[in-house]
């Protein structure tokens, strides 16, 4: 089955002084068209580093992000940023909306980058808007808006260019109950619809286990969830080293 995205030998190391902090160590991903996968781990394990990476918003210390089968690390600047716009929405875990325009505004930019016209971007934006729950809040500026809600607008802006792979960041991190299905739904009826991939990192298990697969970011590798289980049970029946050896070998 053909690729969306795929992470060959992936690391990346934060330099602090003399200090060198290895939070991605060689990690190797590989998600098939339409697939949804969850990423699990722990806070500070390297989740938004490793969906920064795979969303061409930073640099690797090592290896490659392959999206559709094109090494996004390779495109000069303006490549890779027509590159994002065109195939990857990305919902940030912590927004990063234009405070000065309005949620409509926000969720047109992208096409307006795209070089539609402002006519049909916002008329997308208001039915992307709709689709989250948000038309009686169209004209509200982030700052007018709850947390919740302008995690909507973010929501709204990564999916409006109908992207092939959209890599979310805690989607449902601020959300009620009821609106955590809402945007499931959407996820489900985009997946249905349009063939779209999501890489979805989150702490909520129950999202979690709704995707087509887990894997969990342990000491900077991408682990089957599976697995994780299956080691702590081993370890904790045997004690034996040798079961958490074979499990960090595993690809995925
Ligand atoms: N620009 C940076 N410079 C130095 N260290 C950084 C930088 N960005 C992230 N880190 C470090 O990398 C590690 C992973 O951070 P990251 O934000 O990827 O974690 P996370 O898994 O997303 O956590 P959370 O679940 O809390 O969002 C952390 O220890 C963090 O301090
Ligand atoms: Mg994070």
């Amino acid at each position: 089955m053909s690729k969306v995205l795929q992470c060959r030998q992936l690391s990346k190391s934060y330099k602090q002084g003399d200090i060198e902090t290895k939070v991605l160590n060689d990690l190797e991903l590989s998600v098939d068209k339409g697939e949804l996968l969850a990423v699990v781990g722990s806070s500070g394990c390297g989740k938004s580093t490793f969906l920064h990476l795979a969303g061409a918003l930073d640099t690797p210390s090592s290896g490659h992000v392959l999206i559709n089968d094109i090494d996004i690390h390779q495109l000069s600047d303006k490549e890779r940023s027509k590159f994002r716009n065109q195939h990857i929405g990305f919902i940030y875990q912590f927004h990063h909306l234009m405070m000065e325009f309005s949620a409509q505004e926000n969720v047109a930019m992208p096409l307006m980058i795209q070089g539609k016209k402002p006519k049909q971007a916002l008329l997308a934006a208001k039915e992307m808007l709709d689709q989250v729950g948000l038309s009686h809040r169209i004209d509200y500026r982030p700052s007018q808006l709850s947390g919740g809600e302008r995690q909507r607008v973010a929501i709204a802006r990564a999916l409006v260019t109908k992207p092939s792979l959209v890599l979310a960041d805690e989607p449902t991190g601020n959300l009620d109950s009821d609106t955590a299905e809402q945007i499931y739904q959407l996820i489900r009826s985009l997946n249905k619809t349009a063939n779209t991939s999501f890489v979805i990192v989150t702490h909520d298990l129950v999202l979690a286990n709704r995707m087509d697969r887990q894997v969990k970011l342990v000491q900077g590798k991408l682990l089957p969830l599976i697995d994780i289980n299956e080691q702590e049970s081993v370890i904790k029946n045997s004690g034996s080293e040798d079961s958490e050896h074979q499990v960090s070998e595993s690809h995925v």
